[in-house]
């Protein structure tokens, strides 16, 4: 125990447990002679939400709305696809820190030291490799880390009865969808290795509840997939957001790179679908609301009425939006110009897809809030 004086009468005494640091404002004259009285006082620490995949770019929006709403945050990430800095600059705009452990989640020894030393009362499974052209090339290292990562991780929750789980999913996980808009409970599948691990993940962590049945066990899995639609935009202050360090993967990097001249011109990839205007239709949703999807879901599951089993949310915002119409906001908020060209459609692509979110609505007091204007200010804010 730390003590420092900081009024003549007041000290604030500190306790660090496995690095959590308990504090109190203690009166002097309770020191002595009431210890028992003195410990009472102090405020215990609060929820230590475990993210993994936390310096990327939804964890790190996520870690944003985690530690604003007062959770202590431990992000473990290989760092095989952000950096640190991110971290950093997470740290600038709240005013508080995580505490970074640079680590693999497929790591067994390390998850498993990861929950004996600290009491984590939820877990937020961002990890992961996303790309899904590039999963095609490389099935194995898809598999290997998306799976495996999850198999590991779940191992360590299991063996800590710490078994709150946020699981990062994705709208993928609709393949082709026959109908719109997407709810929940319509079919699954997958067209790609990418989306094949994410299926294969949630089919997984839906056996865990049976085995929760069979066990009898009184403390259950409660388990949110979140199936994220199309996210977009950054933080408000520009100092965080997605950044490709190769060819980007979807549209909205494209167009923020023709912005600003690193390419001479977007190519909209088919011009000919039953949409409004011929180009494809997506739900775009920022970032800062996806983030606060998450908070939201950590929420659930620490609440009274968490979740029973594995839950799938829809994290949209209901609203389709055609490439030209987004292209056209883009270079309207932003008084830019994004030169494009119409070319033939992209293999694999469908023409529409979007979702309906009432069930986050209801179940997890959730919608998004920001709109097409603020996802291509933000967009162009972060480039
Ligand atoms: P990202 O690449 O920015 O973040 C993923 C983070 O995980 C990175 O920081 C990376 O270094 C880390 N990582 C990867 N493998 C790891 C491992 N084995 N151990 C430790 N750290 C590891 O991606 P993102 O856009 O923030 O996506 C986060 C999650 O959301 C992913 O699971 C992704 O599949 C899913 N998702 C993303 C999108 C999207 O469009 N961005 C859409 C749907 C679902
Ligand atoms: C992609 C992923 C999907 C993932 C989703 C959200 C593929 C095949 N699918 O789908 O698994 O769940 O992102 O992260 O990558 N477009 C252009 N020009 C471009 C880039 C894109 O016109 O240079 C168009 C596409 O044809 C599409 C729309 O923009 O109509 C959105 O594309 P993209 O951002 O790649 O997202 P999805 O196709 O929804």
């Amino acid at each position: 125990i730390k003590s420092r004086r900081i009024m003549p009468y007041k000290v604030i005494l500190s306790i660090s447990i496995n690095h959590h640091v308990y504090c109190a404002l203690v009166d002097i004259n309770d020191y002595f002679p009431a210890y028992r009285h003195i410990l009472k006082g102090f405020n215990m620490h609060s929820p230590t939400i475990l993210v993994t995949g936390g310096a990327g770019y939804i964890g790190s929006h996520t870690c944003i709305e985690l530690l604003n709403a007062g959770f202590y945050v431990l992000v473990i990430d290989n760092l095989q696809n952000s950096s640190e800095e991110s971290l950093k600059r997470v740290a600038d705009i709240t005013g508080k820190s995580v505490t970074f452990i640079k680590g693999d989640v497929r790591d067994k020894e390390l998850m498993k030291e990861i929950f004996s030393e600290n009491k984590i009362a939820a877990t937020i499974h961002f990890a992961g490799l996303k790309a899904v052209g590039e999963s095609c090339a490389m099935p194995l290292e898809y598999y290997d880390n998306n799976i495996n990562s999850t198999l590991v991780l779940c191992q360590a929750m299991e063996k800590a009865g710490s078994k709150n789980l946020v699981f990062s999913s994705s709208a993928t996980v609709y393949g082709d969808p026959e109908t719109l808009p997407l709810t929940e409970n319509m079919p699954l599948s997958a067209t790609n290795p990418y989306g094949r691990s994410k299926l294969i993940i949630e089919e997984m962590l839906r056996d865990l509840p049976e085995s929760d049945k069979l066990k009898k066990t009184d403390n259950p899995w409660s388990v949110a997939l979140l199936r994220y639609f199309n996210p977009v935009g950054a933080h408000e202050s520009g100092s965080i957001g997605e950044d490709p360090s190769d060819i980007p993967n979807n549209l909205m990097p494209f167009i923020t790179q023709t912005a600003v001249g690193r390419r001479t011109e977007l190519s909209i990839f088919g011009s000919d679908y039953d949409t409004v205007d011929g180009t494809g239709v997506r739900d775009y949703i920022h970032v800062v609301d996806l983030a606060r999807g998450h908070l939201k879901a950590v929420q659930k599951l620490l609440s009274k009425e968490s979740i029973e089993g594995v839950q799938a949310y829809n994290l949209g915002t209901g609203n389709g939006i055609s490439v030209l119409e987004m292209v056209k906001a883009f270079a309207e908020v932003n008084n830019v110009k994004v030169p494009y060209k119409l070319v033939e459609r992209r293999p694999g692509d469908v023409a529409a897809c979007y979702a309906d979110a009432t069930r986050a609505k209801m179940e997890l007091d959730w919608e998004a809030g920001m709109s097409l204007d603020d996802m291509v200010r933000d967009s162009w804010n972060w480039q």
